[in-house]
């Protein structure tokens, strides 16, 4: 009985020592495989009007409103351990006090090669706020597009795909027509 019970458990210690290291194989691949997606991101303008911290509030804050242009050709990063892919744009600013501030603006999940070339002209899809009050004196903000890839097997990758060539300003806050 001893040694029935034994060999079974060094044929399932065989196997998931395979199992592991076939897993370790894959997300390895994975990360050889050098995809480059190209892309191109524009600021086509952006506004700045005064407004609430949150619904009914009386704590004032600026909200940012950016108009957009991305195309980019995703399809370089799938391959078949590509489960789906997360598109982002995001703003990095460095506000009055001095912090450095990573704010997701807009974002895209791409499930299928099918959809991965991306022409969007558009908005930000998420609040764009200072949390000290206003745009105002911020000094201008880079913006990126990167993505994360997410893998059947292995570990996230990340990437950027552009970025603006200059900083961009804020402009002063207006009222809202
Ligand atoms: C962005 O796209 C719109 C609509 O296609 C176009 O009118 C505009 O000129 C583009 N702006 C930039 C900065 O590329
Ligand atoms: C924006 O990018 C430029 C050039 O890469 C860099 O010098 C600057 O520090 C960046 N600004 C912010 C706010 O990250």
């Amino acid at each position: 009985m001893h040694s029935v019970f034994s060999r079974i458990n060094n044929v399932s210690a065989l196997l998931s020592s395979c199992m592991m290291a076939l897993l370790a194989a894959i997300a390895l691949s994975t990360l050889a495989f050098n995809a480059d997606p190209k892309g191109d991101l524009a600021i086509a303008s952006i506004k700045v009007y005064p407004g609430t911290a949150r619904r009914y509030a009386r704590t004032k804050q600026d909200l940012a409103f950016v108009d957009f242009n991305i195309t980019a050709d995703l399809t370089p990063l799938f391959n078949w351990n590509t489960k789906q892919l997360f598109l982002y744009l995001e703003a990095e600013y460095i506000n009055t006090q001095g912090v450095k501030n990573d704010v997701v603006i807009w974002d895209r999940i791409v499930r299928r090669k099918e959809d991965a070339s991306i022409n969007v002209a558009g908005k930000n899809k998420y609040n764009f706020r200072e949390h000290s009050a206003s745009f105002k004196n911020v000094p201008p903000a880079n913006y990126s597009l990167k993505y994360n890839v997410m893998p059947y097997v292995g570990y996230l990758t990340y990437g950027e795909i552009a970025k603006t060539a200059e900083p961009v300003a804020f402009p002063p806050s207006q009222p809202r027509v």
